[in-house]
């Protein structure tokens, strides 16, 4: 349904310009889809225009076309896709998309480039509100550096004349400090036959939608400007202005989540997608990346220095310097430091997954530790177990994975292999240093190890006059066994 706003005119549609070349990024992928904040540029700009609710969205596509198509299907399936084959301007990109919009007579057409992924909703809106009673209306912004923005030629009575570009401004026109954003809300009636009428006798040889402005103006019609902050119209031509783009949407977020009930001590050194969902105090220490569906649950205290990636953290975890990569840490669980968590780790309430671990596809039951230099793959360990330091489970045979299952309140003594598949009962221990082959019942102990001997005075007669010799003989348990 569409979207009836204040004073009546409807938004029919919005066109977003995405088939352009991107040369400027140096990069074989097409510019609109390098990603900033885990969406791509044209992906911000859809989440930015979608809850405008515009009749139709269409977008033009060329450069790449079929990664731009595939990545918009994907994200906004109802988006409808015109192909421009070749690149001749950014008005000749708005004549291929009204082609897919025959019905445009009443309403407005929302128009705007997508590699400038800081527009809000809000401010598009505004725009909208602005162009109800107008022809065309331009989002345009004050900028300390104009340099290569289309420039707004006002009149002497301050109205929006024309917009005249970088390369075709005079000397007097480059001091022009106001810039065209590339947003553009204009009348459905009338854009089509003013589109009609753009040539492309200027210095690029394109057919510029800019040109649009000034043809409608000299027809008598109302054309407005609505200024709005620089921040906001930042178009994204080379890397560093997508590094610039990724730090002002990084700062938009993090400043929401504090408002939303979030600490951070550090919220310059916090990253987190706008796909990610935390709650009311959770606190997030320095240097922390919240990536893809990543879900932190209340009370939750994340940091310094941990990446997770759709991972959920459920209530009152503590995550100390870990990477997490799928998964999901339970109520008052412990993880870290220096700990790995791999797609299908399940850590139970109050579990701990301690330093120099390393998890994957394993479930780790309520209470049970697994506290210093394990490798843990492929198992399921009961509630209230406690896997011994340096403890590796054995889980690939060189072709296959095998699985290990321990039973509740077993102890698994330091350094033992258990080699996958194998079973440890309920309240069984492993001895420490075992190899363990073969299933322990429940309440046995595993022993796989070889019993230990003294060659007594082996260092005495193979390393003679060694400082290690020196010290046994001056050892007074050796002299005894003189
Ligand atoms: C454009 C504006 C300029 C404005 C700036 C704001 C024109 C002529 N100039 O310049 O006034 O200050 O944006 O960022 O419009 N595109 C197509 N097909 C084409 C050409 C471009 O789809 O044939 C798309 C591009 O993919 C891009 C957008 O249109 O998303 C803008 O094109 P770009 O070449 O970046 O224009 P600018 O030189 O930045
Ligand atoms: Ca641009």
């Amino acid at each position: 349904m569409s979207n009836t706003t204040n004073s009546g005119k409807s938004l029919n549609a919005v066109v977003i310009l995405a088939a352009g070349m991107g040369t400027r990024m140096k990069s074989n992928q097409p510019k609109v889809l390098h990603s900033v904040l885990g969406l791509s540029l044209v992906e911000h700009v859809l989440g930015a225009v979608a809850p405008l609710d515009a009749q139709n969205t269409v977008a033009v596509v060329g450069h790449g076309r079929s990664l731009v198509e595939a990545k918009i299907q994907n994200s906004h399936p109802a988006v409808i896709s015109a192909f421009q084959e070749q690149q001749n301007g950014t008005g000749h990109a708005l004549a291929v998309a009204l082609e897919a919009l025959p019905d445009l007579d009443s309403g407005l057409v929302l128009v705007m480039a997508a590699d400038t992924p800081l527009l809000t909703t809000q401010v598009l809106s505004s725009l909208i509100a602005v162009a109800q009673d107008a022809a065309a209306s331009v989002l345009t912004a004050e900028l300390i550096d104009p340099t290569g923005y289309g420039r707004i030629i006002r009149n002497l009575a301050g109205d929006l004349d024309q917009i005249v570009e970088q390369s075709d401004a005079t000397a007097e026109q480059h001091k022009v400090s106001e810039v065209n954003s590339g947003v553009y809300v204009f009348d459905g009636a009338l854009i089509r036959d003013a589109l009609a009428r753009v040539g492309n006798a200027n210095a690029q040889g394109e057919q510029y939608l800019t040109d649009v402005i000034g043809i409608l103006r000299g027809d008598g019609h109302t054309v407005r400007a609505l200024v709005t902050s620089e921040e906001n119209i930042l178009g994204v031509n080379d890397r560093r202005q997508l590094a610039q783009a990724g730090q002002v949407l990084r700062s938009r977020i993090v400043e929401q989540w504090m408002l939303d009930g979030v600490t951070m001590i550090d919220p310059g050194s916090v990253w987190i997608d706008s796909s990610v969902t935390l709650h009311p105090d959770v606190t997030l220490l320095q240097n922390v990346q919240l990536t893809g569906t990543t879900v932190v649950h209340p009370g939750a205290v994340v940091g310094p220095d941990c990446s997770l990636h759709n991972t959920v953290v459920e209530k009152s975890a503590k995550v100390v310097r870990t990477v997490a990569d799928s998964a999901h840490i339970g109520e008052e669980a412990s993880v870290g430091p220096f700990t790995y968590l791999r797609p299908g780790t399940i850590l139970g309430k109050k579990a701990k997954a301690g330093g120099f671990v390393e998890m994957k596809n394993a479930e780790l039951g309520e209470g049970a530790k697994v506290p210093h230099l394990s490798y843990v793959g492929d198992a399921e360990i009961g509630e209230g177990t406690n896997i011994g330091a340096a403890t590796i489970f054995v889980n690939y045979d060189g072709e296959k994975k095998h699985r290990t299952t321990i039973g509740k309140h077993a102890r698994i003594g330091s350094d033992t292999m258990l080699i996958a598949p194998v079973t440890v009962g309920d309240g069984a221990y492993t001895a420490a240093g075992s190899v363990i082959t073969e299933d322990v019942p429940a309440g046995a102990i595993g022993v796989g190890r070889s019993r230990q001997r003294n060659i007594l005075d082996w260092v005495l007669r193979r390393r003679p006059g060694t400082s290690s010799a020196q010290a046994a003989v001056a050892d007074s348990s050796m002299t005894n066994t003189k």
